[in-house]
């Protein structure tokens, strides 16, 4: 079985081939382009410009991707009679879609799976549009996926086994969560934060001090230059909701946090290379014990006999070793950090276990999907 993943809800274009055979699935090639670069300047992502950029590269990654694993010939092209009203919203993207369907005959793939959700609605309609015209024209299944699911089963791609119950920490640029999974399929959510994400109060933070975007990767390169013996500033930052008795998050304070420690300094102070690696350091000290003292107790509290991690802030070194140190007792998967982050791999591996699929003509995207959906 051959899948095409398409993964299009923040600022990376994502196309990918997996496999499955013999019960294994495996990456066959995954493309992808980031907007990081096109972002930057706004220190966060712009959603109408996000969505400009998919439709422009996706039909790019998506021929890289199956040129990559043989799978398209030029000849006898494919139609789709809809391809101008599913894509009406998106027009650059229809005029690249059209040349792709009529210079490729129809590769051997059994089924497209897309996310719908969550994450930013004009640029999940990018992907779920472009998903709809391929199932279209090579008449083939389109399966629905959550993006939230599928950081949770990008450990399917590395053969990685899980001892069911587990729990699941997803902290990237838009959600943390965290989730009672029993089966594959089977997911509950336990809490999520209740306003900044992980991922949001690490980009916002770096942003204050002056740091690029994305903020998480930043603050992480500065904190490893930290020495004990060089901490003249003393900032000591909150542990939002590190006791209370549930699983949920609450970021924004912390960065409210970072903000006034930041406006009560001096101007030089503002600039000094150890004040601003002392901070970096204790932003990503607060968020990872906040995120792995939450991880520990639910994990305990549901007797996990597994803990998994996913979404792009689960790719920050200090997390994982502190997951590592302080989860003894159960087995710990952590996928390697190109599948952290998001690519179109780990959507097409939860397409394949979750294998539902549903008709071009109803797809839609949810910004708002929840875990325990779809
Ligand atoms: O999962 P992801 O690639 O995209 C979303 O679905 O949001 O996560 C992106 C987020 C950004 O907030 C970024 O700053 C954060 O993950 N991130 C990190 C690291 N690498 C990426 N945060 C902390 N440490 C890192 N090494
Ligand atoms: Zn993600």
């Amino acid at each position: 079985m051959i899948i095409l993943g398409i993964e299009t809800s923040c600022d990376d274009t994502c196309a990918a081939v997996v496999s499955k055979e013999k019960g294994k699935i495996s990456s066959v090639s995954g493309e992808s382009f980031s907007q990081i670069e096109i972002h930057k300047k706004w220190g966060g992502v712009y959603p109408s410009l996000a969505k400009r950029e998919h439709q422009g590269k996706l039909v790019t990654v998506t021929e890289a991707a199956l040129k990559k694993s043989n799978l398209l010939q030029e000849g006898k092209g494919c139609l789709c009679k809809k391809t101008s009203q599913i894509l009406s919203h998106e027009p650059l993207l229809l005029k690249e879609t059209n040349k792709f369907l009529s210079k490729y005959k129809k590769p051997e793939i059994d089924a497209i799976a897309v996310t719908i959700g969550p994450g930013l609605d004009p640029c999940l309609w990018v992907g779920v549009n472009f998903a709809r015209v391929l199932s279209c024209a090579y008449n083939i299944p389109l399966i629905p996926v959550n993006h939230i699911k599928a950081h949770a089963l990008s450990y399917l791609l590395e053969e990685k086994h899980v001892d069911f119950p587990a729990v699941v920490l997803i902290a990237s640029g838009g959600h943390t969560e965290l989730a009672l999974m029993r089966s594959v399929t089977d997911f509950e959510l336990l809490g999520e934060t209740r306003d900044d994400a992980a991922g949001e109060c690490f980009d916002k933070s770096a942003r204050i001090i002056g740091l690029p975007y994305p903020g998480g990767p930043a603050i992480a390169t500065e904190a490893t230059q930290f020495s004990i013996s060089n901490t003249q500033f003393s900032i000591k930052l909150p542990r939002p909701m590190i006791n209370t008795n549930d699983y949920d998050f609450s970021f924004s304070g912390l960065k409210t946090a970072v903000l006034y420690n930041f406006r009560s300094q001096e101007e030089k102070t503002k600039k000094d290379k150890q004040y601003i690696i002392q901070m970096a350091k204790e932003v990503e000290e607060a968020i990872t014990d906040v995120l792995v003292k939450k991880l520990k107790k639910a994990a305990d509290d549901y007797n996990a006999k597994t803990v998994i991690l996913g979404g792009g802030v689960t790719a920050n070194k200090r997390l994982r070793e502190k997951v590592n140190n302080n989860i003894i007792d159960k087995k710990i998967i952590i996928p390697s950090i190109l599948l952290s982050t998001d690519n179109a791999e780990m959507i097409a591996a939860a397409g394949i276990v979750i294998g539902k699929n549903v008709n071009y003509e109803e797809l839609k995207a949810d910004p708002n999907l929840k875990i325990y959906e779809n």
